[in-house]
């Protein structure tokens, strides 16, 4: 039997992606930029073995067994390993060989944290070590599996170019800085409801473009002043032009997903209630000392300096005491990741 077994980490967008020109490819419509978190407190964890003795594709995601060959996407990105592997010759063990793979998530699955960009990266890297191919392009892989994917194969600040050729092969993610550039960068996670999202960001996405008439403005003139601005904000770590650009963006993302129609709500009162907390925090410090921003869920993301970490959690666990129904459950310093992914 050939085993391997990797960590990856999650990453969250501070200009998100949303909409896709190529569904099957999953190209995007606008670039996006993200940071990648620790993998000590959230990550995916992957194990894949392969053996004569399987007979069938089996994958179990956090203990429940789900399709893979039936799965596009998984499926997409084995074939494009097992192409790989075909292609540099002497594979490790024969490329017919069925696998058994377990994936799990140390944090809520489909929670709009993140899970599938972690999940697939993690996949694309396992299969990768496993079959020997490691040194390859993978982030055009692990695009394939779930867009915002490709993002979580390089540690620090990363931006996901959305590429111009129809085939995809310029649709590449690369590192903006390292993690040690900026290492007292924070995320906080506040996790407002971790129930799985009514409408996934696939979905979402895909009727935004379909319905929306602001979707277009704002990928073709908005996006790429954006990536400009806080590419510059990070290299120069001027965290208030990175906060504000942060928050505006996912503002306007949410504002096209509330154009979509029927719209897609994935902030609630909670959330609402926290991006007024920061706005307000901010104001009474004289200074932007933190910035939120949401995905395709109510939970928020915080960033923040670590030497404000203590002054905001304070802030935050006085505005949103844990023992209410419905508030925030719980507040996690994480730090910008040194490393992307492990194998071991
Ligand atoms: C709101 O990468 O999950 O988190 O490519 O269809 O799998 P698919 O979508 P996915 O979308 C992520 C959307 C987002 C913004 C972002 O991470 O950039």
């Amino acid at each position: 039997m050939f085993q391997q077994t990797c960590i990856a980490p999650v990453n969250i967008a501070v200009i998100k992606y949303w909409g896709k020109r190529d569904e099957e490819l999953i190209l995007p419509i606008n670039d996006s930029l993200s940071m990648t978190l620790s993998t000590d407190q959230m990550c995916a964890k992957t194990t894949a073995s392969a053996s004569s003795n399987f007979k069938e594709n089996v994958m179990w995601l956090n203990g429940e067994k789900v399709a893979f060959d039936e799965n596009p996407r998984s499926a997409r990105c084995l074939k494009e390993i097992k192409r790989i592997a075909s292609a540099k010759g002497q594979p490790k063990f024969p490329l017919n060989l069925k696998l058994h793979i377990c994936s799990e998530n140390n944090f809520p699955t489909a929670a709009g944290l993140a899970s599938s960009a972690a999940g697939y990266a993690c996949l694309v890297y396992t299969l990768a070590c496993l079959y020997g191919v490691e040194d390859e392009e993978l982030t055009q892989i692990a695009r394939q599996g779930s867009g915002s994917a490709c993002r979580s194969l390089d540690g620090g600040f990363v931006h996901w170019k959305k590429g111009d050729n129809p085939n995809g092969s310029d649709s590449l993610a690369h590192q903006v800085i390292s993690p040690s550039s900026w290492s007292n960068m924070r995320v906080l996670i506040l996790v407002v409801n971790d129930s799985k999202k009514k409408t996934s960001s696939t979905k979402g996405m895909r009727l935004c473009v379909e319905t929306s008439e602001l979707i277009n403005h704002r990928a073709e003139k908005i996006v790429p002043q954006r990536i400009e601005n806080i590419t510059k904000a990070i290299k120069t770590k001027n965290f208030t032009d990175f906060a504000e650009i942060t928050m505006k963006d996912s503002n306007q993302f949410h504002a096209i997903a509330l154009d979509t129609f029927p719209p897609c709500i994935y902030m609630n009162d909670v959330s609402h209630s926290i991006a007024e907390f920061v706005h307000r925090y901010n104001e009474l410090a004289g200074e932007t000392k933190v910035a939120y921003t949401f995905d395709a869920g109510p939970n928020a993301c915080l960033y923040l300096e670590e030497e404000n970490v203590a002054g905001v959690v304070a802030g935050l666990k006085l505005a949103f005491p844990n023992d209410n129904a419905g508030n925030v459950e719980y507040v996690k310093g994480i730090p910008i990741n040194g490393q992307s992914y492990e194998a071991y």
